[in-house]
């Protein structure tokens, strides 16, 4: 089940950076992007959720690592601060912001802000996706690539 739930932890983050560049688009040109928004807001939060089950119950290198090793020793160490820290501290701020612009425009049916806080959020996105290229962190595109 663990490998099942990263699996779709790994594909959902497509589902995010398609949607959320997609409602990005279409708020700067004014077309309806309520469909897409709620997609995106549905897709981040069951990979919050996942990713919180991760961090707490089944991977080694988020809780359980601070709990094992100490803070310290995962602040020391730059793959551990990613795991440890970075990734979900960061994806949960993006999924924050995420949440404040769906619910906004939702609401007042305007763009309003919501294209901004979704650009912030993409930028957090991309800088804290553990992209193949990146040292010491690099996942597969898709799972099992
Ligand atoms: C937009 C939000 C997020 C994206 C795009 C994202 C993306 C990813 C990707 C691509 C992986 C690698 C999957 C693989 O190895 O196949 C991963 C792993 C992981 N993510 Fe996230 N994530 C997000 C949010 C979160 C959050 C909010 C948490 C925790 C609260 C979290 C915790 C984890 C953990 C613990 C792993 C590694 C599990 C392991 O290999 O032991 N993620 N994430």
């Amino acid at each position: 089940m663990n490998t099942g739930l990263l699996h779709l932890h790994n594909i959902l983050r497509w589902v995010i950076l398609i949607t959320l560049l997609l409602s990005i688009y279409k708020l700067f040109v004014k077309q309806d992007a309520l469909k897409t928004s709620k997609i995106l807001f549905i897709a981040s939060h069951t990979t919050l959720l996942i990713g919180l089950y991760q961090y707490f119950v089944s991977s080694l290198l988020g809780f359980k690592a601070i709990q094992t090793a100490g803070m310290k020793t995962v602040m020391g160490d730059s793959v551990s601060r990613f795991w440890g820290m970075e990734h979900a501290f960061t994806m949960i701020i993006a999924i924050i912001l995420i949440t404040i612009g769906h619910i906004r425009y939702k609401k007042s049916g305007k763009a309003g802000l919501t294209p901004v806080l979704y650009l912030l959020a993409l930028v957090f996105i991309l800088l804290m996706t553990p992209w193949p290229f990146k040292a010491g962190v690099g996942r597969p595109w898709f799972p099992g690539m």
